[in-house]
């Protein structure tokens, strides 16, 4: 175990008392090895607890998973730490069936629960009687958990077993666990969690490498996280070693490909303890969903969930594995205190990312996926309401969901990299080196961090500090002037060659034979409007895009058959649409069908069938698209 105790190191504190940001949140103790204490430093309006008062310092989870009822039932032990006078704990649920509260000797706590809103659920308010530091939730939790996706075998590579999975973030942990489901709060965790015999059960924690004979798994985290990052996966998986220190778990049928494709696990973890420090989770296994998983990949520490969309089969999908390990500097050590600031779990993390992709593949290939997000980024913009294009989000009284779009990841992405071209390489990555390491297990605001920001680079430079746009970067709409230029020569050609094809040339004699999947989209992207019946059909006689296996093609090419009314495509556009549920290639999808009465019909009649195997996540977003609503059918 390589974890340290956080303690606040003095040359930090220091500075902070200094500094004009300390008005922000954090949790720390105290040196002098008195009581810890919580400074909220944000208000978290996604949260009804309250952790000033009282807050969660480790969990105990004993659960039960029942595949029949789709239900979770057991209890949550939560050791707290208190402020002096403090008479209530305030909790997080949705939908759960809270059966009782008992103190450490068993004695019944009084409890009450708050009125239910849609996003947050209700309030659960617990009496502390005076030195009460531990409480036991016995709780169930319900069928439509919308952190739970309990899966049939028919959606299983397998066929044979059930499949369970959690995706906590952003405010979902509460539909699993009774927490105080806010960012700013951090616990240690163990749990003992029983399974049907042939299942698995994995967590966001140490976790076996084989199956228990009894159904039984015991598991321990013992670095502090905050409620997001809570996750739990039960199905017939397998593990295959990929290096010393990572590994990857799927279902039989799918593991060997996973684990070929992941080949290069191993020197990206290398590559970013070379940039920004010590991993400092011990292992980074990550664990391949069924295809119903609603995102990309699930940062959660120590085993990424992922999707199998990414089995390309030629490992050109692999900035998702180094963006979801990168997380587990940004993101899961220095965490966004509030989803308002979730451009510092993102943003960072895309920064990252690329840095990693950088280090392993060289300077070339990661300007082609610089230039991608920036083209989608600058799309995004002009689509969304102008408040929503500032970095620091304003999501009080909305879903935090609201707030993933590319203004976090790829404006964020941009605001760093300029940065780091201004400041140069070498004086942006030792300040990050020192960000990472000094608030680790920590939670951060954009407030404070700008703060950090000019402690300690920019205070001695004011007219370099003023150059650089700061204030509207984060607290201004769109893309600044001084956004980073990107440089792709590839994808330039690209560019080049999708002109010359507008312009009569056969695709035939376009030289795609060294294209990856990057130079593909980029390709298919460069096509602003429909092409005609003709040209579609052209381009698959050449390039077989409606047969592709590839789905970050497929899905680019599906965008281009609903535009062009390509009717061939249409089998595989549906058959894509049923298979997996990854939201962010559903949702552009629905979307582009719905412009147009008739695709709106073919979107419903889709979605009728395909709706049942959807993660709420993914169900939320595709209900209003289409206008779907549970009581009436579609
Ligand atoms: N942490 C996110 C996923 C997330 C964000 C889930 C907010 C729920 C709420 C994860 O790290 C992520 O960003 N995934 C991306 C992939 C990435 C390569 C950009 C995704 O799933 O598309
Ligand atoms: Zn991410």
């Amino acid at each position: 175990m390589h974890w340290r105790t956080p303690l606040v190191r003095p040359a930090v504190w220091l500075l902070a008392i200094a500094s004009p940001w300390t008005f922000l949140a954090c949790q720390s103790t105290d040196p002098s090895g008195k009581a810890p204490t919580m400074t909220l430093l944000a208000e978290d309006p996604h949260s009804y607890s309250q952790p000033q008062e009282a807050w969660i310092r480790h969990l105990s989870l004993d659960l039960n998973v029942d595949f029949e009822q789709r239900q979770l039932v057991g209890s949550a032990r939560l050791d707290l730490e208190t402020t002096p006078g403090a008479s209530s704990l305030h909790l997080d649920t949705r939908d759960l069936t809270i059966r009782a509260v008992r103190g450490p000797e068993g004695e019944a706590l009084p409890f009450k629960m708050g009125t239910a809103d849609p996003h947050l659920g209700s309030e659960l308010k617990i009496s502390l009687p005076p030195h009460v530091t531990s409480v036991t939730v016995d709780y169930t939790t319900a069928p439509e958990a919308g952190a739970l996706q309990w899966l049939e075998p028919s959606q299983t590579a397998g066929g044979k077993h059930p499949f369970l999975f959690t995706q906590s973030q952003a405010i979902l942990a509460r539909t699993w666990v009774p927490c105080q489901d806010t960012p700013a709060v951090r616990f240690t965790y163990d749990a003992t969690v029983r399974v049907p015999p042939a299942l698995m059960a994995l967590m966001s924690a140490e976790n076996p490498t084989e199956r228990s004979a009894s159904g039984e798994y015991t598991f321990r985290m013992d670095q502090p996280i905050p409620s997001y990052l809570l996750a739990l996966a039960v199905g017939e998986v397998e593990f295959r070693a990929l290096g010393p220190r990572s590994g990857v778990y799927a279902e039989p049928e799918v593991v060997d490909k996973a684990a070929w494709e992941f080949a290069d696990t191993e020197s990206m973890i290398a590559a970013a303890e070379e940039l920004y420090g010590p991993y400092r989770w011990d292992r980074y296994d990550v664990i391949v969903l069924p295809p119903s998983f609603p995102f990309g990949g699930m940062e959660n520490p120590r085993l990424t969930f992922a999707t199998p969309t990414i089995l390309a089969g030629d490992r050109s999908l692999m900035a998702l594995i180094a963006h979801e390990l990168a997380h587990s500097w940004s993101g899961n050590l220095v965490t966004n205190a509030t989803w308002n600031d979730f451009w510092l779990n993102e943003g960072f993390t895309v920064y990252f990312e690329h840095r990693i992709m950088e280090a392993l593949y060289g300077r070339d290939y990661d300007e082609m996926l610089a230039l991608l997000g920036q083209q989608s980024l600058r799309k995004e913009i002009e689509d969304l309401p102008t408040r929503d294009t500032w970095l620091h989000l304003d999501l009080a009284g909305r879903d935090p969901d609201d707030g993933m779009t590319d203004v976090a990841y790829e404006k964020g992405y941009f605001f760093l990299r300029m940065l780091e071209e201004t400041l140069g390489r070498e004086a942006w990555d030792e300040f990050l080196r020192a960000y990472f390491d000094d608030y680790a297990f920590q939670s951060m605001t954009t407030e404070r961090f700008l703060g950090v920001l000019s402690d300690r680079i920019l205070a001695p430079h004011p007219e370099l500090a003023a150059s650089l746009n700061i204030e509207e970067w984060v607290h201004g709409p769109g893309l600044p002037a001084n956004c980073p230029q990107v440089h792709s020569t590839a994808l330039r050609d690209v560019s080049q060659e999708a002109e010359e094809f507008l312009a009569g040339k056969n695709p035939q004699e376009i030289p795609t034979k060294d294209w990856s999947t990057h130079h593909w989209l980029h390709f298919l992207r460069s096509f602003e409007h429909p092409l005609s019946a003709e040209q579609m059909a052209q381009l698959d006689a050449a390039y077989k895009f409606t047969s592709t296996g590839n789905s970050e093609i497929l899905h680019d090419w599906c965008l281009h058959a609903i535009a062009s009314q390509y009717e061939p495509a249409y089998g595989a556009l549906r058959d894509f649409l049923v298979r997996q549920g990854r939201r962010k290639f559903l949702k552009p999808l629905y979307k582009k069908l719905a412009e147009t009465p008739e695709g709106l019909q073919r979107a419903k009649a889709i979605y009728e069938e395909a709706r049942d195997g959807y993660h709420p996540v993914s169900q939320l977003t595709i209900d209003e698209i289409v206008g779907y609503s549970a009581e009436q059918g579609s």
